[in-house]
């Protein structure tokens, strides 16, 4: 049976737009039923009304504290009844709540191979700390800060003359077959966590 993801964005939506189109032409066994934004201008938005797949908008100025703001999210993503939650580009750190709600049940895409160059703007980073390769990474979501279970990474070679933006266009041109490939494997129940390690998509091929 298909499952239901829930997409979690800020911004443009690029990598929620390759996990819907995934499951619309059947390569994912899921179907995206709603998205979570916390911006009510991001570009996300318009793909969600296009898909025809409700979005809720729920920004962090309308809550007194964080703790209010995270049980109103915690609230919407259960209202969806989700099997599997995507961050995807969702620039906020989640709530404990959430997390114990969705135990590995959460995954993220993060434009750099964690555990190095964790936070914001990850391919600046990258570029300033003059490393050679690069890259991105799909993992389970822990408490901490980009951190949890390590799905699968894909690296990509760091140039010379390369600045954020062309590190960050060749990051994102593996950041959707990657994060389709493990949202595949998530809903064909191929992953298995085991503490911190998970296996199922990455076996030596014979
Ligand atoms: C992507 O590069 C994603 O890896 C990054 O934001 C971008 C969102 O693009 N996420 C993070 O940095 C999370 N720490 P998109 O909105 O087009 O998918």
């Amino acid at each position: 049976m298909n499952k239901k993801i829930l997409i979690f964005a800020s911004g443009r939506g690029s990598n929620a737009e390759a996990i819907h189109e995934a499951c619309v032409t059947g390569e994912v066994r899921g179907e995206v039923v709603g998205v979570i934004c916390d911006h009510h201008e991001a570009q996300v938005l318009q793909r969600a009304a296009r898909w025809g797949v409700p979005a809720v908008v729920i920004e962090k100025k309308d809550y007194a504290d964080k703790a209010a703001f995270d049980a109103a999210i915690l609230k919407a993503a259960e209202s969806f009844s989700p099997d599997l939650i995507c961050l995807a580009g969702y620039m906020r750190i989640c709530g404990e709540n959430l997390i114990h709600a969705f135990p590995n049940r959460i995954l993220n895409i993060h434009p750099a191979l964690l555990p190095s160059f964790r936070g914001l703007h990850a391919q600046r980073q990258a570029v300033e700390a003059g490393v050679k390769v690069a890259g991105c990474t799909v993992h389970f979501v822990g408490t901490g800060l980009d951190d949890g279970p390590i799905i699968t990474q894909v690296a990509v070679p760091v140039y010379d003359d390369d600045t954020e933006d062309t590190l960050s266009a060749r990051i994102l041109e593996q950041e959707h077959p990657a994060y389709v490939r493990a949202v595949k494997a998530f809903c064909d129940d191929a992953l298995c966590v085991t503490r911190h390690k998970v296996t199922g998509m990455h076996a030596k091929e014979q």
